[in-house]
């Protein structure tokens, strides 16, 4: 099976988000949409909360699921023999991030378990490439509207209590 993991946060999953996972959907039997959990960050929503977000936003997209994973990418793909990650890259600033960490999850990889790992960069809609987890974080702490940015609104309305 020709499988594809498109790791990140999700504070919260956007509109954005989601339009790279239809269209990598679209390319590979099967999507695996990997919510990290990095201890060390700060994060608005818990890892509960925003996997959950990620399960309801892809329940119409039958070739893909949501997982989250505590540890490095590296670990998490190696350990499922998953060869390639999707990430949207919406300008050049994405894409330094991104060529970044592609090059570091193949190094990890390949390093501590001698195998491959290939990043491919799916570029934004540009319609979309404004949207990002932050500035909805930003309009929320202002209280400003963001639930055109997002795909389940409520729901997220409801973990913040709003
Ligand atoms: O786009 P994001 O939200 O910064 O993506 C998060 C992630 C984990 C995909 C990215 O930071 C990455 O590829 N990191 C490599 C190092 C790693 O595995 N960190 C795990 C804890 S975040």
């Amino acid at each position: 099976m020709n499988t594809a993991v498109i790791p990140g946060s999700f504070d919260p999953i956007t509109n954005g988000h989601l339009d790279i996972i239809r269209r990598a959907s679209a390319m590979y039997d099967e999507v695996i949409v990997l919510s990290a959990c990095n201890s060390a960050k700060n994060y608005l929503l818990t890892d509960e909360k925003r996997l959950l977000l990620i399960k309801e936003a892809i329940k119409d997209i039958p070739n893909a699921r949501a997982e989250s994973f505590g540890g490095m990418l590296a670990d998490y793909v190696a350990e499922h023999n998953f060869p390639v990650l999707v990430k949207g890259v919406r300008d050049e600033k994405d894409f330094t991030y991104e060529q970044n960490m592609a090059f570091y999850n193949s190094e990890l990889c390949s390093r501590k378990y001698g195998k491959s790992v290939e990043t491919v960069f799916l570029p934004s809609n540009p319609s979309l490439c404004f949207v990002s987890s932050s500035l909805v974080r930003t309009l929320f702490a202002n209280g400003a509207e963001y639930s055109d940015l997002i795909p389940c609104p409520d729901l997220f309305n409801s973990f913040l209590n709003k």
